[in-house]
């Protein structure tokens, strides 16, 4: 008899979360850091926190003023641009973005080919409403390493589900999902977001307390990665600061079955969602 060996089919993609403590208004300090950080580490994606080079915690406008960069020549940028080009590596961070007179929320995918995609936060929290526009940029997937497909979601998206289902409903494999949380319930909401979608989410929060001498925030850490099955892959402390890196198989996300019957996207019934007089009141 003659056995065919089965090959491997498995696709092995690099994902990693970065965790850390940006200083507050200290651009070139917190570069510096993610240069260390992130020196010799090879992966497919690694996704940073939101604001990840600026701090969070703005006293005025005059502050985030000073921070806002471009998003093709800014700092952020270029330090990505390097690394994604030396490490081989796509890295997704968030920063504050400046377009003309508007500042954004925003993130951005750096590929090793040196391209670069945006996406501006939707939702923005608390505060930022006084210092960021709302994102305009709508949800979008973008091609990484591999041509896998991801999608972004900053911190606070998380608490609309339409976020993570847009971009689960145009083929997003994976969820990069740079945050800033202070809230309790992320983490574990993820793991639905995971779920329901049945796609991989890497949520990079940042980690540490932070003061403008009038607000002080203390961010929840506990990065994590998460599989389409809504479980845990791994979940950081909540104040180590460092890099973790898993290896998944984000194929497994294009099978939207939880049933031989029941297929998420394609039984979904959206002519009985909303019903426009009761969106309208
Ligand atoms: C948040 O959206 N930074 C909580």
């Amino acid at each position: 008899m003659f056995f065919k060996k089965l090959q491997d089919r498995t696709m092995k993609y690099r994902v990693g979360i970065c965790q850390f403590q940006p200083r507050l208004l200290q651009v070139t300090r917190n570069l510096r850091q993610l240069e260390i950080m992130l020196r010799g580490i090879r992966a497919d994606l690694i996704v940073l926190p939101e604001l990840a080079t600026s701090g969070y915690v703005f006293n005025n406008q005059d502050e985030v003023n000073g921070i806002a960069e471009d998003g093709i020549a800014g700092p952020t940028a270029c330090l990505l641009k390097k690394l994604a080009h030396d490490n081989k590596t796509s890295y997704i961070a968030g920063f504050a973005e400046k377009e003309e007179d508007r500042i954004y929320n925003s993130a951005m995918l750096v590929n090793p080919s040196g391209e670069i995609f945006i996406y501006r936060k939707t939702h923005l929290f608390a505060e930022e409403k006084k210092w960021f526009q709302p994102g305009d940029t709508g949800f979008h997937i973008f091609s990484t390493q591999k041509n896998i497909k991801v999608g972004i979601m900053v911190c606070f998206d998380w608490i609309f589900p339409e976020s993570a289902r847009s971009l689960a409903l145009q083929g997003a494999q994976i969820i990069a999902h740079p945050a800033n949380l202070v809230l309790p319930w992320c983490q574990q909401a993820m793991l639905t977001r995971s779920l329901e979608n049945r796609v991989y989410t890497i949520t990079a929060n940042r980690t540490g307390k932070e003061s403008n001498g009038r607000k002080n925030l203390e961010f929840t850490g506990m990065s994590q990665i998460t599989n389409p099955e809504g479980k845990i892959i791994h979940r950081m402390d909540k104040i180590e600061e460092g890099v973790y890196i898993a290896e998944i198989d984000p194929d497994s996300a294009l099978d939207k079955k939880v049933t031989a019957w029941n297929d998420i996207l394609a039984d979904r019934r959206p002519e009985l969602y909303i019903n426009s007089s009761i969106e309208d009141r």
